[in-house]
């Protein structure tokens, strides 16, 4: 019987097939992304080194002794490796549980494929069961969580958590998001967010989900 865990392991080993031979990789945060950084130590000398999308990535991957870049000296990125919080059938993910979004966002904005991992458990019909977390200027909480009240949101400030880019986090609580691309766009609009934990103008390209009976793959 798999465990969480060994359904993350299967999905982030799947993923080395699509990491082209010399290149740059674009990495992920959170639990299946540090599965995958430790795949990729495994044939760290067949690419030339990675841009993390966190500290605490930037920091797995030089233990294992991966060259780390800042994108602006990779360039653009062949790939993109990351997990989701929420998924759906349409590619749509909802992302930032582990409070890295805005970089992930912007690494995956320059990659020319984004690959999904997720256990089978985040495959949902609609996002918003997991709080959707908000990236947001320390000075303007309070106006931002009265706008997303008026949205049908209940935000809660996430205690004690600063990002890597020293802004706060706000989990909304509460959404059906049924239209995430329009959601994401007006939620970007908000004087003082940064950015939201939609991922749907650039939604994933490839799905390694893991299930039960092994790694399903959707596109
Ligand atoms: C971090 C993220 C993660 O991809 C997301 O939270 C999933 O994490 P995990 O793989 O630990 O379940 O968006 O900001």
């Amino acid at each position: 019987m798999m465990n969480q865990d060994d359904l993350k392991r299967a999905v982030a080993l799947a993923a080395i097939q699509y990491v082209p031979a010399d290149c740059i990789v674009g990495v992920g945060t959170g639990s299946t992304a540090n599965f995958f950084i430790d795949e990729l130590a495994k044939i760290k000398n067949k690419i030339r080194g990675a841009v993390a999308s966190s500290e605490a990535s930037a920091k797995r991957l030089q233990g294992h002794g991966i060259e780390v870049m800042s994108l602006n000296e990779a360039g653009a990125l062949e790939v993109y490796v990351d997990g989701a919080d929420e998924i759906t059938r349409h590619m749509h993910m909802l992302k930032g549980g582990g409070g890295a979004l805005t970089r992930e966002k912007i690494v995956a904005g320059a990659s020319r494929k984004f690959i999904c991992l997720c256990d089978a458990s985040k495959l949902v019909d609609v996002l918003g069961k997991f709080p959707l977390p908000i990236e947001v200027i320390p000075m303007a909480r309070s106006s931002v969580a009265r706008q997303l009240v008026a949205l049908g949101g209940q935000p809660m400030l996430r205690e004690g958590f600063t990002t890597d880019n020293g802004n706060i986090i706000i989990d909304v609580h509460g959404l059906k998001i049924m239209n995430p691309v329009e959601l994401e766009s007006e939620l970007d609009h908000i004087a003082g967010v940064v950015t939201n934990g939609l991922f749907a103008r650039r939604a994933a390209d490839v799905l390694l989900l893991g299930t039960a009976d092994g790694v399903k793959t959707m596109t």
